[in-house]
């Protein structure tokens, strides 16, 4: 049976971009494979968190996971940090990783322009690291959005790279899933861009009703379009796109036919937009809130985790010894 695997940062709570870009695919595919979901919390130590906001966070993600329907029975639900044989891996692939190719990383030089005063070995070696978790299980499958593309590359060649020096077919090479037939990028809808939690224009799963109706009726549009089916500009493209992710078809169509035919009223589009997201959201809130005050149940869920994914790790690491040529 293939095995799926992906990790979310616990840097606040989960927004719309992580559930359609990452976790509704977790859910779908917990059913068929062998599967592990995991909150990164090692990655998160490259912007230095305090410990306080550490533990908070962790806590969150795995509330949301949870809330999200992703279910500890069917897969492995784990905190990164349980599982050490993560960072014994991540030490062999960085000694076949070169500078000059983790140095023309996108998200690394991103990094680098946003934190000028911290661009600390961990940002440089982050797509080893993620790599790691990855080969750690021996994952197929890993469900993303678009801004991983590039980590999912280097953790291919980091695979490659190590079947080739010790000449052995021993780690899969992983390739990104979809929920849909292409990798997503759920909009910002302040206009431009995609939504993250950095970016300032994030739409959480546990905003209440009133907030997600406030910051979709703040969604930057234009002065409407003159020309029938003129081309949407973007951020009028962005409140369609997120439509088109939780709207019904007949929804999206009929506010695409008003726009297509000059008569588009996007207060009415925002309005049924806001509602389309408090419909999905609400039920999610109410069981987010509901697990995240149940602390016996979510430390009885991440012990379970740590204890499944340490065996399946340690599986790896013991055979990985024996190809690189320590004593088993
Ligand atoms: P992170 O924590 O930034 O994001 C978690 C997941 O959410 C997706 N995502 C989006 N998808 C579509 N549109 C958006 N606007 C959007 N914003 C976020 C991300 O693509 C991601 O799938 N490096 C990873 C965490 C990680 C990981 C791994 C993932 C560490 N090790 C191993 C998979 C496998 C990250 O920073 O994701």
């Amino acid at each position: 049976m293939e095995t799926v695997l992906s990790g979310i940062r616990p840097t606040g709570n989960l927004h719309l971009g992580n559930y359609f870009g990452a976790v509704q695919s977790f859910v779908k595919l917990q059913d068929e494979y062998r599967c592990f979901f995991f909150i990164a919390d090692w990655h998160s130590l490259t912007t230095h968190p305090r410990p306080e906001n550490i533990r908070q966070s962790v806590k969150t993600i795995l509330a949301e996971y949870l809330a999200c329907g992703i279910d500890p029975e069917k897969a492995t639900i784990y905190v990164q940090s349980d599982v050490h044989e993560v960072v014994e891996l991540y030490l062999y692939l960085n000694m076949n990783a070169y500078l000059g190719e983790l140095e023309r990383v996108t998200s690394f030089k991103e990094k680098i322009r946003k934190q000028p005063d911290n661009i600390n070995a961990g940002l440089l070696t982050y797509p080893s690291l993620m790599a790691a978790d990855i080969l750690i299980h021996k994952a197929n499958k890993v469900p993303v959005g678009k801004d991983q593309e590039q980590n999912m590359e280097m953790a291919r060649k980091f695979a490659r790279r190590f079947n080739t020096i010790y000449d052995v077919t021993y780690f899969p090479e992983p390739e990104s899933f979809h929920f849909s037939d292409k990798a997503l990028k759920v909009p910002g809808l302040d206009g431009s861009g995609k939504m993250g939690k950095s970016e300032g224009n994030a739409i959480y799963l546990v905003d209440d009703e009133k907030t997600i109706r406030k910051k979709v009726m703040k969604a930057v549009t234009d002065a409407g379009p003159t020309v029938p089916h003129s081309e949407k500009p973007e951020p009028v493209a962005n409140l369609f796109t997120m439509m088109e992710i939780v709207s019904t078809q007949d929804t999206y169509d009929y506010f695409n036919e008003k726009y297509n035919t000059c008569e588009i009223r996007y207060g009415d589009l925002k309005k049924q937009l806001a509602e389309d997201i408090n419909t999905f959201c609400t039920p999610i809130r109410e069981r987010i809130l509901e697990i995240a005050a149940d602390n016996a149940y979510m430390d009885k869920v991440a012990r379970l985790g740590a204890q499944k994914a340490t065996e399946s790790a340690a599986r790896t690491i013991l055979e990985v010894r024996e190809i690189i040529g320590f004593r088993p």
